[in-house]
């Protein structure tokens, strides 16, 4: 197989494709001229409104299909993305089974199709495989503290388990795999109420309510633009990389200077009230990007103020429809 320079003339299947990430990554590659897109969701945890304005462009197709539950594409197709599965704290607390068995089996299934389709894949992994990390920043070869019977096991270790699945395919079965650690992301079309950090704090400074911050805030995070980390994931799938790669912003901030931020991004929003730390809440977190330079030459480009700034002005368009994201 040649490696591809860019997604222009490729077939590509989008699991979970209509989630805040599979949307833009769908996005992305009918943009770069891939021929043929298909969104394959349950709609579990996303949204059919994320894909909206795809609808209608030639080569973009809509599949309603449950992973777990089989999966069937028809045609050729060249690279598998697997994105599908809850992403949030709440979500995955509500749904532990089916974040389980989506990181089992609806991943073996996406490999089963690559494998049929000779396709590449790829697989959305996640800095929670680092669990609650004693190194710092976090680098790949790191394996991890992680709590395997805690409230958050059922997504960080469907997680390990999709590497651990990924990893065979690829070494024993021949399927050209990749494997992105996904750091904290943030943009358009997060839902208001998913309960992750940026859609709670902006939603806050937009109904001019108090931030609130669990713990004494220093916990630190670091948050990456979508766009930027559509476009790491795809250089990553047109790369031949198959070692886990982390893709994130290494700029780290504590919750108290990330609610700040969005309060002046946001021009609103009260004051800081603290609740207790969930169990298991990691208390830093920061990628090392030293793999990402240098095997795809990507880093993040847009700066924090600027994202907020674009996911601010989405929010604030959907209230103003009427919706709720
Ligand atoms: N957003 C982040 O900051 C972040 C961080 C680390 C990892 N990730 C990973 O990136 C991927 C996308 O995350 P997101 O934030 O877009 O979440 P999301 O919940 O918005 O998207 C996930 C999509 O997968 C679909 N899905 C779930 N189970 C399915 C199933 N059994 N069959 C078909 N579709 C199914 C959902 O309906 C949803 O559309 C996830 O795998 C997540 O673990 C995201």
């Amino acid at each position: 197989m040649t490696i591809q320079k860019s997604m222009k003339g490729q077939r590509v299947v989008v699991l979970g494709g209509s989630g805040f990430l599979g949307s833009h990554l769908c996005e992305r590659v009918l943009g770069d001229g891939a021929v043929r897109v298909v969104s394959v969701d349950n709609y579990i945890t996303g949204n059919a409104d994320n894909v909206a304005h795809l609808r209608g462009r030639p080569g973009f197709e809509e599949l309603r299909q449950d992973i777990t539950e089989g999966l069937s594409v028809d045609g050729p197709v060249d690279y598998v993305f697997n994105m599908a599965s809850p992403a949030s704290p709440i979500d995955y607390a509500k749904l532990p089974l089916e974040t389980l068995r989506v990181g089992s089996v609806g991943t073996e299934n996406g490999l089963k199709l690559a494998e049929a389709k000779g396709a590449v894949f790829l697989q959305a992994s996640t800095s929670e495989v680092y669990g609650d990390p004693l190194v710092h920043p976090q680098r790949e070869d790191y394996w991890g503290n992680v709590n395997p019977i805690g409230p958050r096991a059922c997504y960080d270790e469907a997680k390990r388990y999709a590497e651990a699945l990924t990893m065979v395919y690829g070494r024993s079965r021949g399927v050209k795999t990749r494997i992105v650690r996904i750091f904290n992301t943030y943009g358009p079309r997060m839902r208001l109420n998913d309960g992750r950090v940026v859609p709670a704090f902006v939603g806050q400074a937009l109904r001019g309510e108090d931030f609130t911050v669990f713990g004494d805030g220093t916990q630190t995070r670091s948050f990456c633009y979508a766009r930027d980390l559509i476009d790491g994931i795809v250089r990553l799938a047109l790369s031949d990389e198959m070692e886990p790669v982390n893709i994130g912003n290494p700029r780290e901030m504590t919750m108290i200077q990330f609610a700040e931020a969005v309060r002046a991004a946001a021009g609103g929003g009260g004051k800081i009230v603290h609740k207790p730390l969930p169990k298991d809440d990691p208390k830093q977190r920061q990628p090392d990007i030293t793999r990402a330079r240098q095997l795809l030459g990507w880093e993040p480009r847009v700066p924090l103020e600027e994202g907020l700034r674009e996911t601010i002005a989405w929010f604030r368009s959907v209230a103003a429809r009427g919706s709720t994201p």
